[in-house]
């Protein structure tokens, strides 16, 4: 353990998917997490520069999750005035949570370095909780999964590893200014993970593929913010093109062990029964 682990460490988006976990591992270890949301007790919000200040009060780290996605236009801006202040309120050691092959993602990286922060980078491919937290979710419990049309391959990631990452980053030495590029064991399409999902369920998920634009104007009209709508076509049209379809050594590095399968997701996943079709 490090000298920050008797103060609480804050948890930027703690009720989030990989805030919580993380949350869990800190309480395991005896560090109490803060946790800091626009619904939380202790409020943050990334619009809100006001909240930005009561959050840090008295923390000892602080792990960085932007909302909604380190990739839309502002982020970086955002990452580094905060990182900034926190650096300023004597608070140097800082977690956050990135993105692989983002423009964006890898400014707000660099903004996060500029502050003088004690700093490390998780800089992780798509999680394969997308598929059941995330906005798949929906598709796979229906029974079919619709996306643009893509032949590239993705490490999924479970976040529970990047929990895994997270926690020791946080707690002990040894973590100060490394990037860890984090990635599956395996590359999967967007169809083979499908299948997966449906052989652990022991379902048919049917796998559609439609063009980009058809994608993108289906789910502008079930209502998901435009943001959102211009992020996911930025995934497909730019980020899903072949450059992250490469594995890395972050989680070995990192942890000293392999990381979890999509499979294994897949297995314990649909045994939580999350996946079973609602009557
Ligand atoms: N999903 C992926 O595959 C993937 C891959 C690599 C990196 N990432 C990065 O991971 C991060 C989290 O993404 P996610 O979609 O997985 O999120 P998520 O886990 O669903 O978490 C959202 C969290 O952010 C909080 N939040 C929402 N609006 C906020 C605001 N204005 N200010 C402060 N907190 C706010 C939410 O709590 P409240 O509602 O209470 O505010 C919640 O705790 C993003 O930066 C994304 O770029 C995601």
């Amino acid at each position: 353990m490090n000298s920050h682990s008797t103060k609480p460490i804050l948890v930027v988006g703690g009720s989030g998917k990989t805030g919580r976990r993380l949350a869990e591992r800190l309480t395991a270890r005896g560090v109490p997490p803060r946790m800091a949301s626009r619904s939380s007790e202790v409020t943050f919000d990334w619009t809100d520069k006001s909240s930005w200040a009561p959050a840090l009060a008295g923390v000892g780290a602080v792990y960085i999750t932007y909302y909604p996605d380190i990739a839309v236009p502002g982020a970086a801006e955002a990452v580094g005035a905060f990182a900034s202040l926190a650096v300023a309120n004597g608070v140097k050691r800082l977690v956050l949570l990135s993105g692989r092959g983002e423009e964006e993602a890898q400014h707000a990286e660099q903004t996060l370095i500029a502050s003088g922060a004690d700093w490390t980078i998780l800089r992780c491919s798509w999680f394969s909780q997308n598929f059941s937290e995330g906005f798949l979710a929906d598709g796979v419990i229906a029974g079919k999964v619709v996306l643009p049309i893509t032949t590239v391959a993705e490490p999924f990631f479970d976040v529970d590893d990047i929990a895994d990452v997270a926690v020791v980053a946080l707690t002990e030495d040894g973590h100060v200014g490394q990037l860890y590029e984090l990635t599956g064991p395996r590359l999967l399409t967007f169809r083979e993970a499908t299948a997966e999902i449906a052989k652990a369920a022991g379902r048919d998920i049917g796998y559609v593929e439609v063009s980009t634009d058809d994608y993108l104007a289906a789910v502008a009209a079930e209502g998901l913010p435009q943001e959102l709508v211009g992020l996911i076509a930025e995934l497909f049209t730019k980020v899903l093109d072949g450059r992250n379809a490469h594995l890395t050594d972050g989680v070995s590095r990192a942890l000293g062990r392999q990381p979890r399968d999509f499979a294994d997701y897949a297995r314990d996943t649909a045994a939580t029964g999350i996946w079973e079709r609602k009557m």
